[in-house]
């Protein structure tokens, strides 16, 4: 009787030393079979009583080995499973198995232009200024030497806030000028990007809302060559080393001398002619010496200090650089469209 016992101890530890091991569910069924609570070695110990007292010393000792291999087989098998450091080392792992795919979102086109143009200022010293979008018009307009009857305060140009008629959508982002200008003594050299508001009909050229950068640079002696220096430094950073510019004078309220940059763009096919109107100029950007009289609405002496500043607008330079025909695209988020941008910085 008790040899018997003896040899199925035998036939469990070989069964255990042999057990196929391959995968999470027989690792499972190995440690219900010898190391759950019905376990079969349990069963066997239960033999004890059949066993002559000369042996049971030799039984008890065999029947710990064996649960002891048991274990130790089930521990080293555990620990390769998936999840843990010893993954490398196990053979059924495939290395070269695709991995589930990682969907990497983009930039928006918009922002990448935004901050390569942010970038190129930072480089020579303007430090970024954000301001709120509802603007009163005394920021948006008044401060910025807009008279009380010019057509741009008007309902049919300027989206009014409802039952308000001084606070509104800010119309430029030239209102970040009086903003600084009421609050930081110069010199100030700013870059103010943001998101602007017009009441304008919606097409594939022209949107109620869409972006500007705005620049300001107050200081003693600031020049009209100063300005012309900056922009061009920007025009070159921006569209190619030999880029040339040509400011054309022009009128805004708020700057006097005015003018607008144009960048040579080039007529070399009959895209270049439709963009340009067939002049291989585009307009990039207003500018101008701050007048005076914006100076001393800000509480700035006009007598020690000078200073120019520039807008411009980014969804243009964004469809000219992404050759995007329609703006509404930029503000559909249309994720076909958007993912054309994963991977541009
Ligand atoms: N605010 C002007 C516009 O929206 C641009 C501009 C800014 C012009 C600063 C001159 C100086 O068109």
């Amino acid at each position: 009787m008790s040899s018997d016992i003896f040899a199925r101890i035998q036939q469990s530890l070989e069964a255990i030393k042999a057990a196929i091991i391959e995968n999470e569910t027989e690792l499972e069924a190995f440690r219900i079979k010898y190391l759950g609570s019905k376990n079969e070695l349990k069963e066997l110990f239960g033999e004890i009583k059949n066993v002559d007292n000369s042996r049971k010393k030799e039984f008890g000792q065999l029947v710990n080995e064996l649960k002891e291999t048991a274990e130790k087989i089930y521990e080293s098998h555990k620990l390769a499973q998936p999840g843990t450091e010893k993954d490398v080392n196990n053979a059924n792992l495939d290395m070269s198995a695709p991995c589930e795919p990682i969907l990497s979102g983009s930039r928006h086109p918009v922002s990448i232009v935004m901050n390569r143009i942010i970038q190129i200022f930072e480089r020579i010293g303007f430090t970024i200024a954000e301001e709120r979008e509802i603007e009163d018009d005394w920021h948006n307009f008044t401060a910025m030497n807009t008279p009380e009857d010019h057509p741009a305060r008007d309902m049919q140009d300027t989206f009014y806030l409802k039952d308000s008629n001084t606070q509104l959508l800010r119309t430029h982002t030239s209102s970040v000028q009086a903003r600084i200008m009421t609050t930081q003594a110069p010199p100030i050299r700013i870059i103010a990007p943001g998101r602007v508001y017009r009441n304008e009909t919606i097409s594939s050229r022209s949107h109620c809302q869409f972006h500007q950068v705005e620049g300001l640079y107050i200081d003693t002696n600031v020049s009209f060559a100063d300005m012309k220096q900056t922009l061009l430094y920007f025009a070159r950073e921006m569209y190619g080393e030999d880029t040339e510019i040509r400011l054309r004078p022009s009128f805004f309220p708020f700057t006097e001398p005015s003018a607008e940059m144009d960048v040579y763009w080039g007529l070399n096919n009959e895209d270049d002619y439709r963009i340009t109107k067939g002049t291989g100029w585009l307009e990039i950007l207003g500018c101008g010496m701050v007048d005076p009289e914006v100076l001393i609405n800000c509480g700035i002496d006009p007598k020690i200090y000078s200073g120019f500043a520039f807008g411009m607008g980014i969804e243009r330079q964004a469809m000219l650089q992404y050759k995007i025909t329609d703006i509404r695209q930029l503000f559909e988020n249309d994720t076909r469209f958007l993912k054309q941008f994963i991977g541009v910085i």
